[in-house]
């Protein structure tokens, strides 16, 4: 595999990963201050990045040993109107920065899987900015957020609101590979 890209997945490895623990962690703060669906909403996504996270790594399968991985990524436990507004400035930096150039350079070096990976989750992350600047609104007014459920594709990371209709949207998965988190 090409440098640059290994080195991107490798980043966006990190940065899934730490994603996936920040929201864990964002989710057990929305449920002590009582916003229920805002937790479940955190899970789904955190979910959404284990995928992603898998996804990279399965990518990089033949690139081994150790590195230095450097990802942008958030910290800090605020409160649940916070953190949703720390999520929603994480998802638009992988929406406007981050995953557009990783994509844009696995699809000039030729790196067919790659460039997928780093598509599924670009397109899923325009989806997790909506559900977060949601939550966000709630949680500046003191109110949980109203989603009924929210579903997340098990091989693509894919995120949406409401029920699946069929198979997933972005990969194409059938409906049985697509989780349903009820809120
Ligand atoms: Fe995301
Ligand atoms: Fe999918």
């Amino acid at each position: 595999m090409k440098d640059m890209t290994a080195a991107n997945l490798r980043s966006a490895f990190g940065g899934e990963s730490q994603a996936h623990m920040r929201y864990k962690i964002w989710a057990d703060v929305a449920e002590k201050e009582g916003f229920a669906n805002i937790a479940k909403l955190f899970r789904a996504v955190s979910f959404a990045e284990q995928i992603h996270a898998t996804s990279h790594f399965a990518v990089l399968k033949d690139v081994t040993g150790a590195f230095v991985v450097t990802s942008m990524a958030g910290f800090g436990i605020g409160r649940t109107k916070d953190n949703c507004a720390g999520a929603v400035a994480g998802e638009q930096f992988e929406i406007n920065e981050m995953y557009p150039t990783y994509k844009n350079t696995a699809e000039f070096q030729a790196e067919k899987n790659a460039e997928r990976s780093f598509l599924w989750a670009l397109e899923t992350e325009k989806e997790h900015a909506k559900l977060f600047l949601k939550a966000k609104e709630a949680a500046d007014k003191k109110q949980d957020t109203s989603f009924k459920k929210i579903y997340v594709c098990r091989v693509c990371g894919y995120t949406h609101e409401g029920e699946p209709e069929g198979k997933c949207p972005l990969c194409g998965a059938p409906r049985e590979k697509i989780e349903v988190f009820e809120c």
